[in-house]
């Protein structure tokens, strides 16, 4: 029986909630999109396909009963954000990831999402760190984090193979406030 976690509240209309059955056509219609799917891991994938998000709800894609929650407004799934711990002597850490269908990009809404989500994500898991890894071009991405208290650590030199090319991932984390 999955944990019901019970999220942060956001404000400016924007909801976070569990994934639901009825989430299938907003999440295909948002996800279905080379733009946003760039920035992501290949666990999404692009196309994205009803069969994708099929799999995504049924909890086959990541671990449905860890905080992973849409992003919603007025009802409607505009988006997803997840935490997964990491395990073993790591287990005090956790990665977070995050996107939004584009028509909602550059409102500040993945801003007020991970205000929202980081301090409660530290505190509810208990983590020492919340870290977040971001590809060298998604500016909006690192952006996002720093204005949240993300710091920069270092990067990943030639860490990943995206579309064919080669790039440098960028290492971001929060600590537990000491
Ligand atoms: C990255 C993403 C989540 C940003 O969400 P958003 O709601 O549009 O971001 P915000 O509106 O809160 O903007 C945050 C900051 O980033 C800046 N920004 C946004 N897009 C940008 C871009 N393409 N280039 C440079 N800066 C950008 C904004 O100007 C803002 O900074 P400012 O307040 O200093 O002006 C969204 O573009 C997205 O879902 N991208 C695809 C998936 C993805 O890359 N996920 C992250 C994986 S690490």
């Amino acid at each position: 029986m999955p944990e019901a976690w019970r999220p942060p509240a956001v404000g400016r209309g924007i909801v976070l909630r569990a994934w639901c059955g009825d989430d299938l056509d907003a999440l295909v219609e948002h996800a279905d999109d080379a733009q946003v799917s760039r920035g992501t891991s290949d666990r999404f994938p692009h196309p994205y396909t009803r069969e994708d998000g099929i799999a995504f709800l049924a909890g086959r894609v990541v671990d449905l009963s860890a905080p992973v929650f849409a992003i919603t407004l007025d009802g409607r799934a505009i988006g997803g954000i997840g935490v997964r711990t990491l395990t073993g002597e790591r287990r005090i850490g956790a990665e977070f990831g995050y996107w939004l269908g584009r028509r909602h990009w550059g409102r500040g809404v993945m801003t007020s999402v991970v205000a929202a989500f980081a301090p409660w994500a530290i505190d509810a898991l208990a983590l020492q760190r919340l870290q977040a890894t971001v590809l060298d071009f998604n500016h909006g991405s690192a952006r996002v984090l720093e204005k949240n208290g993300f710091v920069e650590e270092g990067v990943l030199r030639r860490a990943v193979c995206k579309r064919g090319a080669v790039h440098d991932l960028r290492m971001f984390a929060r600590l537990r406030a000491a």
